[in-house]
């Protein structure tokens, strides 16, 4: 924002201008270069001019940005809506794409997924094809990955076991996964192991269908409402970033 002072006649975000002996100097407060111009009148009105057209670029960046991100997260979802049309995963039908749209990685990417929960194996064909480049590691209570899962191009890694059981998640913690997703048991003891054992600087933790957190079933045994996953997030007590979507998807960061 711009201001005016005696001394300094403008500052901004990354000039400051100054009125010098029958001259005018500018300094890039990123660089620190100084910019000399004559003429006082002359250089207050290129300055003025620079300035306006700083502004200018400045917002036509910010657009063109915005636009560009938006395209692309528009991009994600038809991509992703694309895969999980062949496989039927239920996250399509709790209206979780348009989130992951926006905070899973680019497709191209090379990085380390782990998915808590594989039931049938949909959203596991999924994130394979729609993430070609990345090391998928599946972690389920029963044996119940297809296969041809674990064969082939692309092959994911499956380790069968109780997602409660807190040495097998330090031992999956120590892999340094990129992105977890708990869609697992949805009681909110195993989602906080999930949450407190895989949120790391750079990584994203999806909690998903954190609904659960308000039914017996899912907190037992009891657990008090304020202290689920969920209950944190809505009293704003939650130890990381988090983005809470239809109360019932959570992504989280360090
Ligand atoms: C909702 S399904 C997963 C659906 C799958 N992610 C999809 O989108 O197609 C839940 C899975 O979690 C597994 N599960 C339940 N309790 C678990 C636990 N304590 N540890 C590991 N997996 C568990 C179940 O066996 C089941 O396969």
């Amino acid at each position: 924002m711009s201001r005016r002072t005696k001394k300094e006649i403008w500052v901004d975000d990354r000039f400051t201008f100054e009125e010098g002996q029958g001259e005018f100097i500018f300094t890039n407060k990123e660089d620190n270069s100084k910019h000399i111009m004559e003429g006082f009148e002359v250089v207050k009105n290129a300055k003025i001019a620079l300035y306006d057209s700083m502004m200018e670029q400045e917002k036509d960046q910010a657009n063109a940005k915005k636009q560009a991100q938006e395209r692309s997260v528009e991009m994600n979802l038809k991509e992703l809506e694309a895969v999980f049309n062949k496989y039927p995963s239920d996250k399509k039908e709790h209206g979780y794409l348009p989130f992951y749209a926006i905070h899973l990685p680019s497709r191209e990417k090379k990085f380390k997924l782990l998915e808590i929960g594989c039931d049938k194996g949909y959203s596991v064909r999924a994130w394979r094809e729609y993430f070609p480049n990345a090391e998928i590691t599946i972690l389920d209570l029963h044996n119940a990955v297809p296969e041809d899962l674990m064969q082939g191009k692309n092959p994911v890694e499956y380790i069968q076991g109780d997602q409660g059981n807190e040495d097998l998640i330090e031992y999956l913690a120590a892999k340094d996964f990129d992105v977890v997703i708990d869609d697992g048991s949805h009681n909110a003891r195993h989602q906080w192991l999930t949450i407190e054992k895989f949120t790391r600087p750079g990584a994203l933790v999806v909690i998903e269908d954190l609904h659960c957190n308000t039914e017996k079933f899912f907190t037992h045994p009891p657990m008090e409402f304020d202290k689920t996953p969920l209950g944190q997030i809505k009293s704003g007590k939650f130890p990381h970033a988090v983005d809470l979507y239809l109360e019932k998807i959570a992504f989280i960061q360090k």
